[in-house]
C-alpha cells in the first residue's frame, strides 16, 4: 500500500511516498530557513504563503521520485495538528483536495504521533517503550505501549527543549535555528566550565523546565560576558568580557547543552525504570542532537536498554513520517479541520 504523506505543520514544506508504513520512496523536504532567518524565529503569514508556493512542486518531486503517479497511491494523509493553522491549511486542505478529485481515501495525522511513530517504523516489535518527543516546539515523555496507545508522563510546563536551545542561541547571537549551532560549537567547548542548573531533574513528576536553564545563561552572560568574535557566528558576538571574566563562547554552548541534555537522559531512564520497559526511544529535531545521542546511548548501554534513534531527516519535520504512520490509521472524514492546539493523549 503506498501513501503520499503531506507536512506543512510549521516552516518545512515536506512531501513524501512511503510503502506499508516502512519504505520511504521519497522525503522530499524543503525548508524555509532562510526565509525566516532574518526575524530569528518563524513567521506565521511568511510560512504560510510558502507552503502555498512550494506544495505543488513538492508533491510532484515527491510523485517524480517515488516513481509514482496518483494512479499507484492508495491513499493520501497529512498533517492536520499541532502547528501552526496557517501553515496547516495549505497541507490540510491541499491532501483533501487531491484524494477527493482522485478518489482516494484521506488519512488525517497527528505531527507528535508521527514524530513518535519515525524511530519505531522499523522496529514494530520493540513496543512498549518510553519515548520522548523533543522539538521546538515539544518536550513530551510518554509510555507507549502499542500505535495509538499513550500515556503522556510529562511534559514541559514553560519552554520546550528546542526553544531553549533556540533562545540561548539568540543570546549569543549565533543565528537561528540555534541548535545546530550549539551542537557544533560545544564539540569545542568544557561542559563542566559552568555548572548550570538541571531544573526539575529531582523532581518526583516527569515534568520538565527549561525557562530556568534559559535566564541561566543571561545572567551567566550579563555577569561575565563571553570571548569575542565567536568564529563561524553570524553576527558580532555579545557583549565581550574582560579577559579576566570573560568566558568561551563553546564553553557556555556545552555547559548549557549538558545541563539541558543531562535533564532529557535522566527522565528518560527513570522512566524506563519505573515503567519496565526495555526500549526507550527519542524523536523530533532536538534528538538529533549529538551529546544527547551520546549521552543517551552510554546510559542505555549501561542498562541493556535497547535504543531506537531515527536518522537525522526523520528527526526534523518531514513528510514521511506522515505517511508511514498513515499505514496504521483508518481514513477521516472529508469535513476534518486544523487542530493547532491538538495534543498527543490524556496526561497521565
Ligand atoms: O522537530 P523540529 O524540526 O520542529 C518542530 O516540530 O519543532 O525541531 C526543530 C528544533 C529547533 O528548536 C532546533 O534548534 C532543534 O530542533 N535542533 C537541535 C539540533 N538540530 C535541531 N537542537 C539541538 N541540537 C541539534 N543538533
Ligand atoms: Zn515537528
Amino acid at each position: 500500500m503506498k501513501i503520499l504523506g503531506i507536512e506543512t505543520s510549521c516552516d518545512e514544506t515536506s512531501a513524501a511516498v512511503v510503502e506499508d508504513g516502512v519504505r520511504i520512496l521519497s522525503n522530499i523536504i524543503s525548508s524555509q530557513v532562510d526565509v525566516h532567518r532574518p526575524y530569528g524565529g518563524v513567521v506565521p503569514e511568511l510560512a504560510s504563503r510558502n507552503h502555498l508556493q512550494l506544495i505543488d512542486s513538492v508533491i510532484t518531486d515527491a510523485l517524480h521520485v517515488s516513481r509514482c503517479t496518483l494512479h499507484d497511491i492508495d491513499a493520501v494523509a497529512a498533517t492536520y495538528g499541532p502547528g501552526l493553522a496557517s501553515s496547516l491549511l495549505i497541507g490540510l486542505n491541499t491532501g483533501k483536495g487531491i484524494a477527493f478529485a482522485a478518489g482516494k481515501p484521506f488519512i488525517a495525522i497527528n505531527h507528535m504521533e508521527a514524530h513518535l511513530y519515525s524511530p519505531v517504523m522499523n522496529a514494530p516489535d520493540a513496543l512498549p517503550m518510553i519515548s520522548l518527543i523533543v522539538s521546538g516546539g515539544h518536550t513530551i515523555l510518554v509510555h507507549v505501549t502499542g500505535i495509538g496507545q499513550y500515556r503522556i508522563l510529562g511534559q514541559t510546563v514553560d519552554d520546550a527543549a528546542g526553544e531553549a536551545f533556540d533562545k540561548v542561541a539568540k543570546l549569543l547571537k549565533l543565528g537561528y535555528p540555534g541548535g545546530p549551532e550549539i551542537d557544533r560549537l560545544a564539540k569545542a567547548g568544557n561542559a563542566r566550565a559552568i555548572d548550570f542548573p538541571r531544573s526539575m531533574l529531582d523532581d518526583p513528576s516527569y515534568n520538565f523546565s527549561f525557562s530556568g536553564l534559559k535566564t541561566a545563561v543571561l545572567y551567566w552572560l550579563r555577569k561575565h560576558g563571553v570571548v569575542a568574535p565567536v568564529p563561524g557566528a553570524r553576527d558580532a558576538a555579545p557583549a565581550a568580557g574582560t579577559a579576566a571574566t570573560a568566558t568561551r563562547v563553546e564553553d557556555v554552548c556545552a555547559s548549557f547543552q549538558e545541563a539541558a541534555v543531562d535533564v532529557l537522559v535522566g527522565k528518560m531512564l527513570r522512566a524506563a525504570e519505573e515503567y519496565r520497559v526495555r526500549t526507550v526511544s527519542a524523536s523530533g529535531g532536538v534528538s538529533i542532537n549529538s551529546r544527547f545521542r551520546e549521552k543517551l546511548a552510554g546510559e542505555c548501554a549501561t542498562r541493556g536498554l535497547r535504543l531506537l534513534l531515527a536518522p537525522a531527516t526523520l528527526c526534523t519535520d518531514n513528510a514521511a513520517m506522515i505517511a508511514a504512520l498513515a499505514f496504521h490509521k483508518s481514513a477521516s472524514e472529508f469535513s476534518i479541520d486544523v487542530a493547532p492546539s491538538i495534543g498527543l493523549g490524556v496526561p497521565a
